[in-house]
This record gives structure tokens, C-alpha cells and sequence, in this order.
């Protein structure tokens, strides 16, 4: 029987919740199909770990990382260590570490879920957004001179390179080429900023070629956001810079309905390194402890891993498992607007698989 390798890190605040109910959904999953098992290694990685060690993970986490077939991710951040500590000391550092260039964000609005958005249906709002994920906005480079000092200067500078460019084109139109509408809105800036993003965007041109039976269109972001509110249904897959599709997922997500239903996947697409997989939400210390945070987030994320590790079966019937459950308004979660708990959702996903017959 195939076995995979999961390391497991449950992170910060919620995180630990959604992914101890994420991994039983994952383990009913493999019960169900029969045909492989999980092999789940737990991390304690996190703003509790750095609070005792110094650091967020130890030394040669990395590569303890390199491993397994797939790292799933709860959420990093607490509100007594500064936020651009915990980010760059694990989820930036796994990220860079082990190339997941590639971040996938779905968006569609899931069975008996309603949005803010009026009239629009399941059918019109069905998106994937991919981010770049390991240069732009997000490279790292910078400094700052003149501490504390009147004429004190800092610069954060944003990275853009054509490997880099072209290897996330390349994913987005072989991604927006899989999907029926075969439709990528490329997202831009270069009105304003006339070198990174012109460079972009010529990338974007260049690669389209390689795809004729993909449609393109560009986007400036600004107006970006105003298309996804008022004209959702004409978008389908959707590629934009590390900071630009960070503000573009949140929309995504809130228009959606919630954000703790949106999933991610961090993918290093040649396999070379595994992929980490963590719902979008964070960390929510605002509920910790409550056993109410929604698992939607996480279980879906658990369908992108399937699907990653070559499972597609399973990740179909996680999927229509998920959907079963959400269509049912007494399996909400109070950002839902319902009562549900983590765990009464997550016995409704597992019970919705184990009767899934198909
Ligand atoms: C996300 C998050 C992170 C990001 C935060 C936690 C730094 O907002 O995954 O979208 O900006 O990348
Ligand atoms: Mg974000």
C-alpha cells in the first residue's frame, strides 16, 4: 500500500485545533479509499517554541522538512511576538527554503453558504487565484539606516527576475488550460511602476504565446478589485504578484463568505521539494481554545494535498464530503453565522465520507 510522509505542524493559536480535526478527515479519507495511509510525523513549531528556544524552529528544520511528501500548515503568528518575526522564522522560511514558488488559492462559494455579494451564484463566482510566492514584494531585501534618527531611511525592495516571472506564468497558464473557461487575467501595476511590473507583464505576453488556447486579459490591481466585486463572473483563473494576490485572496475569500473556508497550497510544482498545504485564515487567538474555529479551510486544503500526492479519487470525495456539510446550515461555525463546533463538523465530514458510495 503507498504510505506518505506528512510532517504536521500545527503552528500558532487555532492552527493546532484545525489541524488535529484535518487530520481525521485525512486519515477517514485513506480509510475509505483503501489504496494508501498516512504516515504523520507532529512538529511543535511555532510562537510557543520561540518563546522557550529563541527561535521558531530549530536549526536544520528545513531540511528535516525535505523528507516528507507533503507539509501540512496550520497558521503562524501571536500577539506578543512582532508579526514579521514569526512570519519569516516559519512560514516564509519553509516557503523560500523548499521553493513553493507557487501558491494556489481557490475560490468558489460553497454549498449552502451565502455571500456578501447579491445574486451572485455558485456558478459565477468560481476563481483561482496563483500567486507568485517566492520573490516580488516578498523577496527580503532591504534595510534600514539611521535608527531611531530624524534622517533615518528604509527600503524594502520588491524582486522581480525573468526566471521567476516565467516559471509562475508558466504554472498560471497551464493552470487557467486545465480549466474549462481556459481564461487568465493577469495582474498588474505597470502603469505605475514602470520597470518590475513592465517586466511582467512582457513575461506574461511572452509566455502567452507557448498557450494560444488560453485567453488572456490584463488587469491593473486597483481596478482589479472592483471587477471582482461587481463583474465576479467574468474572471476564472487569476495570476498576480506575492503582496498583490495577498490583498486580492483576502477579497477573494471575504467574497466567498468566509474566510475561514479558503484554502492554499504552497506548491514547489517539479515535486523537487514538498509542498505545504494550510487553510488562509491564521491563527485567531481571539477564539483559541473555544473549539469553534472552522475546519472547512483545512479540510479543503486537505483536498489540494490528495490531489497533489496523486489521489484524485479521495480528493473528490473529501470535496463532495466538505460540500454535503456545508450545504446543511446546523454544521456552521459562528463565522458562518451558525453554532457548530470544530468538532461537530468534523464528525459530519467524516460521516459524509464514510457514506459516500461513488
Ligand atoms: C497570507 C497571509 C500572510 C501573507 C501573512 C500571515 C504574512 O496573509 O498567507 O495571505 O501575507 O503572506
Ligand atoms: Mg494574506
Amino acid at each position: 500500500m503507498k504510505s506518505y510522509r506528512i510532517a504536521a505542524i500545527g503552528g500558532d493559536g487555532i492552527g493546532p485545533e484545525v489541524i488535529a480535526a484535518g487530520l481525521e478527515a485525512l486519515e477517514a479519507c485513506a480509510r475509505r479509499d483503501g489504496g494508501f495511509r498516512f504516515e504523520v510525523k507532529e512538529f511543535d513549531w511555532g510562537s510557543d517554541h520561540y518563546k522557550r528556544h529563541g527561535v521558531l524552529m530549530p536549526a536544520g528544520g528545513v531540511d528535516e522538512l525535505r523528507g516528507f511528501d507533503a507539509i501540512y500548515f496550520g497558521a503562524v503568528g501571536a500577539p506578543d511576538v512582532p508579526d514579521h518575526v514569526t512570519l519569516w522564522g516559519l512560514r516564509l522560511a519553509i516557503c523560500q527554503g523548499l521553493d513553493q514558488y507557487a501558491n494556489v488559492r481557490p475560490t468558489r462559494i460553497l454549498p449552502g453558504i451565502t455571500g456578501p455579494l447579491r445574486n451572485v451564484s455558485a456558478k459565477e463566482l468560481d476563481w483561482i487565484i496563483v500567486r507568485e510566492n517566492s520573490e516580488g514584494e516578498y523577496a527580503g531585501q532591504g534595510g534600514r539606516s539611521h535608527k531611531g534618527l530624524p534622517e533615518e531611511v528604509a527600503t524594502e525592495v520588491s524582486i522581480f527576475t525573468r526566471a521567476g516571472v516565467a516559471r509562475i506564468m508558466r504554472f498560471a497558464f497551464a493552470l487557467a488550460s486545465s480549466r474549462p473557461r481556459k481564461l487568465l487575467t493577469v495582474v498588474t501595476k505597470s502603469n505605475a511602476q514602470r520597470h518590475g511590473m513592465v517586466l511582467w507583464d512582457e513575461i506574461a505576453a511572452e509566455v502567452a504565446t507557448e498557450f494560444p488556447d488560453v485567453t488572456t486579459d490584463k488587469m491593473l490591481v486597483d481596478a482589479m478589485t472592483m471587477r471582482m466585486v461587481l463583474k465576479p463572473e467574468t474572471l476564472d483563473t487569476i495570476v498576480a504578484t506575492n503582496l498583490h494576490a495577498d490583498i486580492l485572496s483576502d477579497l477573494a475569500a471575504a467574497l466567498a463568505g468566509s474566510l475561514g473556508i479558503a484554502p492554499t497550497a504552497n506548491l514547489n510544482p517539479e515535486g523537487k521539494y514538498p509542498s505545504m498545504f494550510e487553510p488562509i485564515h491564521g491563527s485567531a487567538f481571539d477564539i483559541v481554545g473555544e473549539g469553534i474555529a472552522n475546519p472547512i479551510g483545512t479540510f479543503w486544503t486537505g483536498v489540494m494535498m490528495l490531489d497533489h500526492l496523486g489521489e484524485p479519487r479521495a480528493a473528490e470525495r473529501l470535496m463532495r464530503a466538505i460540500e454535503r456539510v456545508t450545504a446543511d446550515a446546523s454544521h456552521h461555525t459562528p463565522d458562518l453565522g451558525g453554532k457548530a463546533t470544530t468538532r461537530q463538523v468534523t464528525d459530519a465530514v467524516i460521516a459524509a465520507l464514510e457514506g459516500d458510495n461513488a
